[in-house]
């Protein structure tokens, strides 16, 4: 007799893998990435860093850290060809449609596009890494007619995005700002697009089109896209005293506050103190706190009224804001980060593969006789 599969609405609760590349410990707040906690590694590490200790599970010596910067500097352009498919796409196309396309095209130009080694994966990985921040600033400043930024041949990684978006070197607050940020983004265990991203490898097809997928689940508001409506929200709230009865009028209507809850973390998200702090540095330096003052007074409502806290969306939102980052660029940018969690899953799901096909509890029709087409009402 076969067993009866069991539904969950969301899948939520159910145990769907086995991974030994990120840990949620909800019941005490932490995070860790291959054991390592997220506080450590946003305290102490750059992005490069925690790229390396994703795609090899451990951290790198000084020399190895090196020579994976220089595989990724030497990676950060794109080839003509790609930039010209950029270049035809509709001006008004979504910057996540861009990189659905993006690396579809990139993976048509991958030299190791046929091979599946893990040698093989680890170099296609590195490319998307690397190119990834391209793809997004070259589609920006296309759109805005602007001269395109070539990647920087020296710059860290999180210093070159900002250097590619805005045309001027960071200073070191700035750049440190978005690079933490990248490290909280970088992994999350079995969200969605990470599951998405599994779910296309484990049939064995090749990492960039696991990748889409991926990038194609993200872009959700539930997922990826929350940080975007979470400053939409923010900016249309407009000044600190508008905003206790703007989000008790918007949870009178029902209506979701982006930044808020998580399927996971009931209690607190342990990546949103250090991106708040972040934001809260970053306001006091370019004297614009509003922002952050509005964030808090509306973390406060949700608070006492919902019992909800702030996820990583939340803050993150007013820090890109001040990093002068353009709001529909905050999804992408977590693309930027996240692929890195995304490759480490594929190449993790690649070296141990069962296809994921699970079952659906059916709740459709009883079964019925056939009626052929001449003979229905
Ligand atoms: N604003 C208002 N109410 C909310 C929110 C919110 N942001 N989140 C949850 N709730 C309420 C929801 O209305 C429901 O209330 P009730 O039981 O009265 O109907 C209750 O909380 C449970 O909601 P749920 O949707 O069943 O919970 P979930 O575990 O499926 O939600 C979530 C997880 C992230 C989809 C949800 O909290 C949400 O929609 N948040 C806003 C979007 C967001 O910030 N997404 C980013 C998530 S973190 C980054 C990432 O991983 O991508």
């Amino acid at each position: 007799m076969s067993t009866k599969p069991q539904s969950s609405s969301g899948l939520e609760g159910i145990i769907a893998t086995r991974s030994a590349i990120c840990e949620v410990d909800e019941d005490n707040c932490e995070l860790y990435y291959y054991g390592y906690s997220i506080k450590d590694l946003a305290e102490n590490s750059s992005f490069e860093e925690v790229a390396y200790l994703l795609l090899h599970g451990k951290l790198p010596n000084k020399k190895r850290l090196e020579s994976f910067k220089k595989k990724l500097l030497n990676e950060r352009n794109i080839p003509e060809k790609a930039l010209d498919v950029i270049k035809r796409l509709p001006r008004d196309t979504d910057p996540m449609d861009v990189l659905k396309i993006a690396v579809g095209d990139l993976q048509t130009m991958d030299p190791d596009a046929s091979l599946n080694s893990n040698e093989a994966n680890m170099r296609k990985a590195i490319r998307l890494i690397a190119k990834i921040p391209t793809v997004i600033t070259t589609h920006y400043h296309f759109i805005h007619g602007n001269i395109v930024v070539k990647p920087h041949k020296e710059l860290s990684f999180a210093s070159n995005f900002l250097y590619m978006l805005n045309g001027k070197i960071p200073d070191d607050y700035e750049s440190e700002v978005l690079d933490k940020s990248l490290i909280l983004y970088a992994e999350h265990e079995l969200n969605a697009s990470t599951f998405a991203a599994r779910i296309v490898a484990s049939t064995l097809s090749d990492m960039h089109s696991a990748v889409i997928a991926a990038i194609a689940a993200l872009k959700g508001p539930l997922h990826g896209g929350a940080n975007e409506r979470a400053m939409e929200m923010i900016l249309k709230i407009e000044r600190p005293e508008r905003a206790e009865e703007w989000v008790r009028n918007a949870l009178l209507r029902k209506r979701r506050i982006m930044g808020f809850g998580h399927r996971v973390y009931k209690k607190e998200d342990p990546r949103s103190p250090i991106i708040k702090k972040l934001s809260k540095g970053l306001s006091e330096r370019r004297g614009e706190r509003r922002w952050f003052d509005i964030s808090q007074i509306v973390e406060k409502v949700m608070n006492t009224e919902k019992g909800l806290h702030a996820n990583l969306d939340f803050y993150s939102s007013s820090a890109y804001y001040l990093l002068d980052i353009p709001i529909l660029l905050y999804t992408p940018i977590f693309v930027v980060s996240r692929v890195t969690g995304w490759v480490a899953h594929i190449m993790e799901q690649y070296k141990d593969n069962r296809l994921i096909r699970p079952r659906a509890e059916y709740i459709g029709p009883a079964k019925r006789e056939y009626i052929p087409l001449e003979d229905r009402s």
